[in-house]
């Protein structure tokens, strides 16, 4: 098992921990290719970030940034998209271009052939230097339900019911879309550093599947058992369903 597992004391230290990580990229390279996940997990790193920026400790203005994935119908200039959440909470905080990355396009009028643009946006970046994700409750990476391909690239996936419910939310009022564009589990398993983080008990058995048991299409994120660097950060909640194997013989106490 090619996993990094940090168990941290709290979802603040989760957060300090992956922002560490990032920022630890991004100083090695500034023009670093990072890929920001969506979601509520990683909005705390996303602050932190922030707050490393706005005291001078990092500068993040060189960085080129990708995304995971996009609600499909949805342009970039509606609040409910992943584009606008990726300006509120990353790219306009950090000072991030978005043009010197590739993001997904919602609303473009041909899916298929914006699924194609997008991977060979990321070809043309060299690949994606860091990846961050966070993990659905059924086990999904981005948008990839259960049953996806393993080695699946950029794609139309249908969302599962759970993920629906999950971010009815950000939709009140509306239905959360049906589909969405997402990253492929293997155009996710390129890049060159995969960092996982999760946080509550909600959370507990999607990464026990994911790091604990077998590589299996049941659970998409145990395609990262496949992949030669992840890192994985966990509050205690969200490690609580690990057995010993899961935890792993040797837990770095810092990166
Ligand atoms: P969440 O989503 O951070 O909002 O829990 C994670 C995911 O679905 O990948």
């Amino acid at each position: 098992m090619s996993v990094e597992l940090l168990l941290a004391q709290d979802a603040a230290e989760v957060a300090e921990i992956a922002a560490a990580a990032l920022a630890e990229v991004v100083q090695a390279k500034p023009d670093a290719v990072v890929g920001f996940a969506t979601g509520g997990t990683p909005l705390a790193t996303y602050r932190r970030l922030t707050e490393l920026s706005m005291a001078g400790e990092l500068d993040a203005s060189n960085v080129r940034p990708t995304a995971l994935d996009e609600y499909l119908g949805v342009p970039g200039d509606d609040p409910r998209s992943f584009r606008a959440y990726l300006r509120r909470h990353v790219l306009d905080p950090l000072r991030v271009h978005e043009d010197r990355g590739v993001l997904l396009d919602g609303a473009a009028a041909d899916p298929i052939a914006e699924c194609e643009r997008f991977e060979r946006g990321l070809t043309a970046l060299g690949g994606v230097d860091v990846q961050l994700v966070g993990i659905g409750r059924n086990g999904h990476l981005a948008f990839n339900e259960p049953w996806a391909a393993a080695a699946g690239r950029t794609h139309v996936r249908a969302l599962a019911k759970t993920t629906r419910d999950d971010n009815a939310g950000d939709f009140p009022g509306d239905p959360v879309p049906a589909l969405a564009l997402t990253q492929g589990l293997g155009t996710i398993l390129e890049a060159r550093t995969i960092l996982l983080v999760a946080t509550g008990d909600g959370k507990a058995g999607a990464v026990a599947a994911a790091l604990d048991g077998p590589i299996d299409l049941a659970c998409p994120a145990s395609q990262l058992q496949r992949h030669p660097r992840v890192r994985v950060v966990l509050d205690p909640e969200a490690a609580s369903g690990l057995s010993r194997r899961g935890r792993g013989a040797g837990i770095p106490s810092a990166w």
